[in-house]
Order: structure tokens, then C-alpha cells, then sequence
């Protein structure tokens, strides 16, 4: 599905007209193809959308949709990725979702509720975080840019391609270490600093979760290290309507390391999402 100068929407399976579609928003630094393996366990009655974020996979760049949406093209932020994905969900005739993110994704998956709230059915938080970053991570993540922009290459974050792992799959899966490689190696350098610098400045949204009475889901790999156990406990205690998982043998990357449980997680929120709907 293309939407000329927006996020690019890709329909990962096509349900039944009139149910209400799941959203599947990546992690950095891959794409849309993360959810690949989570789809295929999703039930089948249900659309899956799942959107490149600006500059990744086949979407334009992060100053091409920050200017389709009336944002400065100099200000990188997660609320542009945000709005993006709203106007294309939008141009694809698709006003209500559930909402799911993981981690890059779940920064945008709260923009969205922020700013679009109408757009969410069901709220999804995946292996991600509500508060901003501190002094340091955000100097690491501007270093980060400069690195990859200087050396035209994005070296520089393969080392995800490991550090998104749990500790036991790091040993035990040298096959999701070189897809997770591989999907890294498409990104383009533009991509990789873009996204740095916008995650660098997103606000904390931990008081939209607490007034946020939706149902949602918290998931996060009990091996996580980027964003901790304690971390999703503290957002499942805000959000007033949140089912908690705690995936074992999984770190950062459950949508590929444990996809059986985040199919799960993801299916219960959709039932959960259906029952809260209002009766026309
Ligand atoms: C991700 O997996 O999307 C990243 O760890 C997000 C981040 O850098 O905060």
C-alpha cells in the first residue's frame, strides 16, 4: 500500500472487512519485516498492517514525511513518525486500530495516542519505555548519528544486532543474529541519525498512560536489557487497563525470539479491544 510521500503501509495479511485491524509498529534500526514471524500466528480473520517509519524499509525520509505532515523538515521527532503513520493509516481508509509498538515502535504507538487518540482501539507496549531519556543517552544518541553520517555507513549499530538478544538466544540462535544483521545492513545511514535524533528528544509519557483507559497490553522479554523488566512493570502499574507478560528465555526482540507468547499477547488485546468497543 503506497501513500505518496507518507509512510509506506504494508499489509502483512488481509482480514475481514469491518474487524478491527492490528498496527504493528518496528523497532530501530529494522524495518517492517521484523513481524513476519508474529503474523503468521496472528488469527486470520484480522488485517495487519505493519508501516516502515520514516527513512526505514520502503518509506520516505524523515524530512519527506515531517513536510507531508506540516512539520519542520530540520526537527527530527517520534511525533512526525507518529503523524505519519496516522495520515497513512488515514489515506488507507483505516480510522480506528489497535496499536502496538516495540520499543522504537512504542515511542510512536504513544505519539499516536497522544495526538490521535480516536486512531486507538487497543494500545500495545512492547519491550519499550514512557520516559524520556536522560543527559547521557541522549549525548550517546546524537554521537550515534554523527558516527553513522560521517561514515556514510551504519556500522556503527551492529552491534544490535546482538544487544537485542537475550542472553540466551545471543548463543543459541546465530540464524535471528543474521537476519537481525541483514535487516540492519538495508538501512540507509539518513535513516539510522534521523531516528537517533528524534528518539533523542521525545517526551516522557508517563501521564498519558495513567489517564489512558483503553485496554493495553505490556509485554517485555524477562532478559531485555535496553528496556528492562522493571520498566514495563512500572507502565503495566499506570495504565489502568493493561495486561502485564513477561516473556521467559526472551530478550528486547520477542516479536522474533519468543513470537508464539507477543501472538498471544496480541490476540487477547484484539478481544479485549472488540468488548470495549462502543455499540453503535
Ligand atoms: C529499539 O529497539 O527500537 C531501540 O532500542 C530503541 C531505542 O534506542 O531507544
Amino acid at each position: 500500500m503506497t501513500t505518496d510521500g507518507l509512510p509506506v503501509l504494508h499489509t502483512l495479511r488481509r482480514g475481514i472487512p469491518g474487524t478491527t485491524p492490528l498496527v504493528l509498529l518496528h523497532a530501530f534500526p529494522v524495518d517492517h519485516r521484523m513481524w513476519w514471524d508474529v503474523t503468521n500466528l496472528l488469527p486470520g480473520d484480522r488485517t495487519v498492517l505493519a508501516p516502515d517509519l520514516p527513512g526505514f524499509g520502503t518509506s520516505p525520509s524523515g524530512p519527506d514525511v515531517a513536510e507531508m505532515v506540516g512539520a519542520d523538515r530540520d526537527v527530527p521527532s517520534v511525533d512526525v513518525m507518529g503523524d505519519g503513520v496516522a495520515a497513512a493509516l488515514d489515506q488507507a481508509g483505516v480510522t480506528r486500530a489497535v496499536v502496538a509498538g516495540l520499543s522504537m515502535g512504542g515511542y510512536v504507538a504513544m505519539s499516536i495516542l497522544e495526538r490521535h487518540p480516536g486512531l486507538v482501539a487497543g494500545l500495545g507496549l512492547l519491550d519499550t519505555k514512557a520516559t524520556a531519556d536522560d543527559d547521557a543517552a541522549r549525548a550517546a544518541r546524537l554521537e550515534m548519528a554523527r558516527t553513522v553520517l560521517a561514515d556514510q555507513r551504519v556500522e556503527a549499530v551492529f552491534g544490535m544486532r546482538t544487544s537485542v538478544l537475550g542472553a540466551t538466544n545471543r548463543i543459541s540462535r546465530p540464524d535471528l543474529v543474521e537476519r537481525i544483521e541483514g535487516w540492519i545492513g538495508d538501512q540507509g545511514p539518513n535513516a539510522v541519525a534521523w531516528a537517533q535524533r528524534a528518539m533523542a528528544t521525545r517526551p516522557d509519557r508517563r501521564d498519558l498512560l495513567a489517564a489512558y483507559t483503553g485496554p493495553a497490553l505490556v509485554l517485555v522479554g524477562e532478559e531485555d536489557e535496553l528496556s528492562p523488566v522493571r520498566v514495563a512493570r512500572q507502565m503495566a502499574y499506570l495504565l489502568p487497563d493493561s495486561d502485564l507478560i513477561i516473556v521467559p528465555r526472551s530478550g528486547h526482540l520477542t516479536s522474533n525470539e519468543s513470537p508464539q507468547p507477543v501472538a498471544s499477547g496480541l490476540s487477547r488485546l484484539l478481544r479485549r479491544a472488540d468488548a470495549a468497543r462502543p455499540v453503535a
